[in-house]
């Protein structure tokens, strides 16, 4: 589905005013190119990154920090991208940034911090999954991971009688099911995040991601890929209230091999073969909120 022919387009439209949304800051336009551009390597990221001393300044933060627990100082941008790798070096920086833009923002039903925890998390462990399982591509799973529930922080901005009611739902029923977002808001918090991007006109690949995370089978060509952020949104220590285990059935479209065909059973078996990098998770996403 190409990225204005959903159905709800005029629907999107209507409750929600671009105008109103945060722009995307150029440096996180700039990098989120980068990481799509198969020339680019660390010198033009170091190049990039030292154009914006405020984020030039957290990244020499970020590599020398306990978490990467390196003998040596990192001293200059470069011994950082060696330190903290290109692919956690873009994430991270884009994180910054984008939770910036957003910071002006009023919280209404979701805690703002609550919803980047989750999102940092997610991107990680996509990040994670995705290179244990030698699941390769045109696609970047930890800003893939990092987009996939910005409707959710939308959706609470635009419509947060709404999202007040949903909560009321998920505290009753002790579960969410997306089924009531169509009914109850009249679409869902993957098509919002979407819209958004698509607004943002960043990579094609992380819309459709957004879009499909919770409907692999719909993602054509990156079904695959849309289950690994299913799947790494479904393990992440910090859950939403929105949160729902890994399907009942196992898409067909899953990557992974796994023992246990339906959902309880592969969550276990996944959060059993991903424990180690869900527990590093929590200091990666602690150590990134600490630098916005
Ligand atoms: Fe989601």
């Amino acid at each position: 589905m190409a990225p204005n022919d959903s159905d709800n387009t005029e629907f999107l439209q209507n409750l929600i005013n671009v105008e109103d949304l945060p722009t995307l800051p150029a440096i996180a336009q700039q990098i989120i190119q980068m990481t799509m551009d198969p020339d680019a390597d660390y010198k033009k990221f170091s190049k990039l990154i030292q154009s914006d001393p405020p984020i030039a300044a957290k990244v020499l933060k970020t590599a020398n920090s306990a978490y990467y627990g390196k003998a040596h100082p990192a001293k200059t941008i470069e011994d950082a991208i060696f330190t903290i790798g290109l692919n956690h070096l873009a994430g991270i920086c884009t994180s910054i940034s984008i939770i910036q833009s957003f910071s002006h923002w009023e919280e209404s039903n979701l805690e703002l911090e609550m919803l980047w925890k989750h999102s940092i998390s997610t991107a990680y462990l996509a990040d994670r999954i995705a290179k244990r399982e030698k699941i390769y591509g045109a696609v970047n799973f930890f800003l893939a991971g990092l987009f996939h529930d910005i409707g959710w922080m939308v959706l609470d901005h635009v419509a947060p009688e709404l999202i007040s009611v949903a909560l009321m739902i998920v505290e009753e029923d002790g579960i969410w099911s997306r089924y009531l977002e169509q009914d109850l808001i009249g679409v869902d918090h993957a098509e919002v995040g979407a819209f958004v991007l698509d607004n943002w006109n960043i990579a094609r690949e992380l819309s459709e991601l957004t879009r499909f995370h919770n409907d692999p089978e719909k993602a054509g060509g990156l079904a695959s890929h849309a289950c690994i952020i299913q799947f790494a949104s479904a393990l992440s220590p910090f859950p939403l209230p929105f949160t729902t285990p890994i399907g009942e059935n196992l898409s067909p479209f899953n990557p992974i091999d796994l023992e246990a065909s339906t959902g309880e059973g592969a969550h276990k078996e996944m959060q059993k073969r991903y424990a180690k990098d869900i527990k590093s998770t929590k200091d990666f996403t602690g150590l990134s909120l600490s630098m916005v």
